[in-house]
């Protein structure tokens, strides 16, 4: 807007008049005047601000008056927020203590490549909206309080190379087509509550080494197949339940008969005694 509008104002014949207006507007803007001030990111990170509680005031100057201009060109004044050529593509926010939930608004800061909200207290369900994000190649979503599906969705944001989701409390299936992600060099949804088979997509690979390690799908007791054991966690659990169900079956039994034993001796004594 402004490169169109400033020969404009070069081409005409600028009067003193002109040009103090030019410098009163220019010292009354709030930041400089190449500060984008680009409405998909004010929504994203006002939205985003809502959604999140902080109870450590990391983000102290994310303020409304800084949303509606996020960027210098490249470089930004709130917390965790990193800018290219005046639009956010970057947002780490690792650590912060954070609660509340991931804003699908988030979707809304278009340009974004990376987003990292690991490590914080953030509930609620991963927004399948965050598929609208195109060019996303980092998401870390890791060690929070995460419920819900992981969205099949994701298997649209074709750049992706991280997707850290470890330590969370997600549930179903992991999507079979998060495997037709080409770039994905980290994988990790270890330590949830994920189960059914690892789509083979993810698993194998051509050659003897699995495309990812049994490491990144570890600690979800009802996940299985390759890298995992193959469904025996399920025949374990199986040979577990029929094998308490056995011993407890047989602990009562015993004690029972110990009882009746008991009982039947206690009623024999008097009648000892009494002759
Ligand atoms: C906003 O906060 C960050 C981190 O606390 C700090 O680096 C930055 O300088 C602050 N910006 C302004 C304008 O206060
Ligand atoms: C912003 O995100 C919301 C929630 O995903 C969506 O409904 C809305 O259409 C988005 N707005 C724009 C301009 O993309
Ligand atoms: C994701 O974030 C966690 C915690 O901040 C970090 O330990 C981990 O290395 C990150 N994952 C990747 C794949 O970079
Ligand atoms: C994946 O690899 C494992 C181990 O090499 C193998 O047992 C399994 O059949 C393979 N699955 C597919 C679908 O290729
Ligand atoms: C899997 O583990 C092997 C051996 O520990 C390692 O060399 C390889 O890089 C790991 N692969 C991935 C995708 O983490």
């Amino acid at each position: 807007m402004r490169c169109s509008r400033s020969p404009r104002i070069h081409s005409m014949a600028p009067t003193p008049e002109l040009l103090l207006a030019v410098q009163l507007a220019a010292l009354l803007l709030p930041f400089p005047r190449w500060a984008s001030a680009d409405p998909d990111d004010e929504a994203c990170l006002s939205n985003l601000r809502r959604s999140l509680t902080d109870p450590s005031n990391s983000l102290r100057n994310w303020s409304r008056a800084a949303f509606a201009a996020p960027c210098d060109g490249f470089t930004s004044h709130l917390e965790g927020v990193t800018c290219n050529n005046g639009r956010v593509y970057k947002l780490t926010l690792a650590g912060l203590a954070l609660g509340g939930a991931v804003s699908p608004f988030v979707s809304n800061c278009t340009n974004l490549q990376w987003l990292d909200l690991s490590s914080n207290q953030l509930g609620g369900g991963i927004p399948p909206e965050i598929s609208a994000l195109l060019n996303l190649a980092v998401l870390n979503l890791s060690v929070n309080r995460l419920t819900g599906p992981i969205p099949p969705e994701l298997a649209l944001c074709f750049y992706l190379n991280v997707v850290d989701l470890h330590s969370n409390q997600l549930s179903g299936d992991i999507p079979d087509g998060l495997g037709l992600l080409v770039r994905l060099s980290a994988f990790d949804v270890s330590y949830n509550h994920l189960e059914g088979p690892i789509p083979p997509s993810l698993a194998n690979r051509t050659g003897t080494l699995p495309r990812f390690n049994a490491s990144s799908f570890a600690g979800n007791k009802g996940l299985y197949g390759y890298p995992l054991p193959p469904a025996k966690g399920r025949g374990i659990s199986v040979i577990a339940i029929v094998g308490i169900g056995l011993g407890s079956g047989l602990i009562s039994l015993v004690l029972s008969f110990t009882i009746v034993c008991v009982w039947l001796r206690l009623r024999k004594q008097p009648s000892v005694d009494g002759e």
